[in-house]
């Protein structure tokens, strides 16, 4: 076992992993961060992705070591301290862009980068942006308005699913 120390959400943490610990695992299993999903282990999905010093990243393909030193946020970090949704998740709601939720933090992570290097995309930059995030309810449609949506462009004229 090493120690491995990172900064998430803003907050100093460390733990003991082994050397193929996932940082996924270590997220989850060692901090308790369980909003970080994990749904393939093998880079499909895109339910794990959080940012790594401020680049979206699916942490099950980065091992809890490589990340030592790093600021990672997670979705636990998006809301703010009182509660309240940010401008993304809030959208998310209104547009009904989720259903079961196991997808969402990832959507929501990832499009959080998007908005970063995109701050207007197109609904074809939206979709190309999100291909490495699977939802296996929502068809996309409402996730791509959302995001559209928190990027504070008129969605009026996308029809709702
Ligand atoms: S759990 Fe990481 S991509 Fe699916
Ligand atoms: S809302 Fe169920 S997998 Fe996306």
């Amino acid at each position: 076992m090493t120690q491995v120390s990172m900064t998430v959400n803003g907050k100093a943490v460390s733990g003991d992993v082994e050397g193929r610990t996932l940082l996924s695992s270590f997220l989850r299993d060692k901090l308790g961060m369980t909003g970080t999903h994990v749904g393939c282990d093998t880079s499909q999905c895109g339910a794990c992705v959080v940012h790594v010093d401020g680049a979206a990243v699916k942490s099950c393909t980065m091992l809890a070591l490589e990340a030592e030193g790093a600021s990672v946020d997670t979705i636990e970090g998006q809301a703010a301290a009182d509660g309240s949704l940010n401008a993304i998740q809030q959208a998310f709601q209104d547009h009904h862009g989720l259903q079961c939720g196991f997808c969402t933090p990832g959507m929501v992570m990832s499009a959080a980068a998007l908005l970063k290097e995109n701050p207007k995309p197109s609904e074809s930059d939206v979709r190309e942006y999100l291909e490495g995030n699977i939802c296996r309810c929502t068809g996309y449609h409402n996730i791509v308005k959302a995001i559209m949506a928190a990027s504070g462009q008129d969605v009026s004229a996308i029809a709702a699913e």
